[in-house]
């Protein structure tokens, strides 16, 4: 099953992910970087190791769905069977959404329903509550909304920085996402 990664930042869970593939953690091969934002990190990253990238900026379309069907058009081609959502800071809409049900999932730093949407780690470690963590889940068309995979949770310590919480978000991030995307794609192959 191929895969495709989207991502818009610096590509830590990118790298996690890849590092995860070349170890055969992943038994999936990552053929393609899709990201929205030229300049980010993470297509210097992907190019490092080899993947193929596709770097479009959604302003340049005249809609999401045209820029949505150009990112179509080379996931087709390249037959990528399943999208990996790795700090893709866009909405899916029905574009993509319709041709990969049930094989688009995203990871996202909070314990879902808690603190959806942007700064998920500051709003937890403002609200003075004991514990977060992080959420992966499958795609739909609302904002960090569909069925829930697999949760850990990191209990915030007492007197910590929010960069020290970020980073032991992150560390788990690393750890849980190529664990659950294998398990995922192993029970897809299971059903196909
Ligand atoms: C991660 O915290 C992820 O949960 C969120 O965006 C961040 C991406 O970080 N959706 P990176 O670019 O993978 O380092």
């Amino acid at each position: 099953m191929k895969l495709a990664i989207f991502a818009s930042g610096t590509g830590s869970n990118f790298e996690a992910l890849y590092q995860a593939s070349s170890a055969d953690e992943l038994s999936a091969p990552i053929e393609l970087l899709v990201c929205d934002r030229p300049g980010a990190r993470v297509v210097e990253k992907a190019e490092k190791a080899g993947v193929q990238t596709l770097v479009l900026n959604p302003k340049s379309f005249s809609s999401k769905v045209d820029y949505e069907k150009a990112i179509l058009q080379v996931l087709l081609e390249k037959e990528i069977e399943f999208i990996v959502l790795a700090g893709y800071m866009r909405l899916i809409g029905p574009t993509l959404l319709e041709h990969f049900p049930k094989r688009m999932i995203n990871i996202h730093p909070s314990l879902l329903p808690a603190f959806p949407g942007l700064h998920a780690i500051e709003k937890a470690y403002e609200a003075g509550i004991e514990e977060t963590g992080v959420t992966i889940h499958f795609v739909d068309e609302g904002m960090d909304t569909g069925p829930v995979l697999a949760q850990e949770s990191v209990a915030i310590r007492e007197g910590e920085t929010l960069e020290s919480l970020e980073a032991r978000i992150h560390a788990v991030e690393h750890h849980l996402y190529p664990k659950t995307i294998e398990k995922v794609i192993k029970e897809w192959r299971g059903v196909k």
